[in-house]
C-alpha cells in the first residue's frame, strides 16, 4: 500500500518524508489555507520535497473553468495530480484530462456507485472520505469494501485512495483490504509509530546498560 500525506505544511512533508513514509502528498483548500501562504508557492515547494503524485485540488465546478484550472495545475509540474470534485462536470472534465494524460484524483466521495461512474470516466484516483461518513454514524470503512469489490470484479485501473483518515485502525483496515493508496495525517503517521511496549522495552534496555561493566 502507497503512503500519501493529507497535509500542505511542509514541515510535516519532510519530516514524514525523511523516515520514508512518503509516496506522495494530498491538499485541498482547506490544508492549504491552514498553511496561510498562497497555493501555488506551497504547491511549488512540495514538489521539490517530494518525488510522487502531489494532489492539487481544482475549485471550478463546470467544465470549461474546470478543465482549463485543471490544465494549468498540471502544467506546475509534472508530479501533479487534480484533484477534481466527483459531481457530473467534474466526471465530464476527468474523462477530457485523462485523454490528454493528466492525471487525476476524484475527490469528495461518498458512495460506491460515484465510485464506480469515477472508474468509467477514467480516474487515476477515488478517494472515498472515511472519516466524514463515520462522523454522521456510516461505517467509512465498509465502503472503501465495496469499492474495491466493484473495481476488482470489472478490473478498473482506477486506484482506491483512502482519505479522510483520522486514527491508526482506518490505516490497519485500509491494508487489510488492500486498498492501493492511504492517504494519512501527519498526526497519523506519528500515531502509528508510537506502542507503549516499545517505548517500555527502551526505558528497560537503557537501565540495563548502565549495569553493564565499562571496559
Ligand atoms: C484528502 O485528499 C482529503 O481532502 C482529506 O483526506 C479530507 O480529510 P478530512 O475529512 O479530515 O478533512
Amino acid at each position: 500500500m502507497q503512503f500519501f500525506i493529507d497535509t500542505a505544511d511542509i514541515d510535516e512533508i519532510r519530516a514524514a518524508h525523511a523516515m520514508g513514509l512518503v509516496d506522495g502528498v494530498t491538499t485541498n483548500p482547506s490544508l492549504v489555507a491552514k498553511t496561510g501562504r498562497p497555493f501555488a508557492e506551497v504547491i511549488q515547494e512540495i514538489c521539490e520535497v517530494v518525488d510522487g503524485p502531489i494532489s492539487a485540488e481544482a475549485i471550478s465546478l463546470e467544465y470549461d473553468p474546470l478543465v482549463a484550472e485543471a490544465r494549468a495545475l498540471a502544467a506546475i509540474h509534472q508530479n501533479i495530480v487534480v484533484k477534481v470534485p466527483l459531481v457530473a462536470d467534474g466526471l465530464r472534465a476527468v474523462r477530457t484530462l485523462t485523454a490528454e494524460g493528466i492525471r487525476t484524483n476524484v475527490t469528495l466521495c461518498f458512495s460506491a456507485t460515484q465510485a464506480l461512474l469515477a472508474a468509467k470516466a477514467g480516474a487515476t484516483y477515488i478517494s472515498p472520505f472515511v472519516g466524514r461518513l463515520d462522523d454522521i454514524s456510516q461505517v467509512g470503512m465498509g465502503l472503501i469494501s465495496e469499492i474495491l469489490d466493484i473495481y476488482g470484479n470489472y478490473d478498473f485501473d482506477t486506484q482506491v485512495l483512502v482519505a479522510s483518515i483520522r486514527n491508526p485502525l482506518h490505516v490497519l483496515e485500509a491494508a487489510q483490504m488492500g486498498a492501493h493508496v492511504a492517504t494519512i495525517p501527519y498526526k497519523v503517521m506519528l500515531q502509528l509509530v508510537k506502542h507503549p511496549l516499545t517505548d517500555l522495552g527502551i526505558q528497560a534496555f537503557l537501565k540495563d546498560w548502565e549495569k553493564v561493566p565499562a571496559p
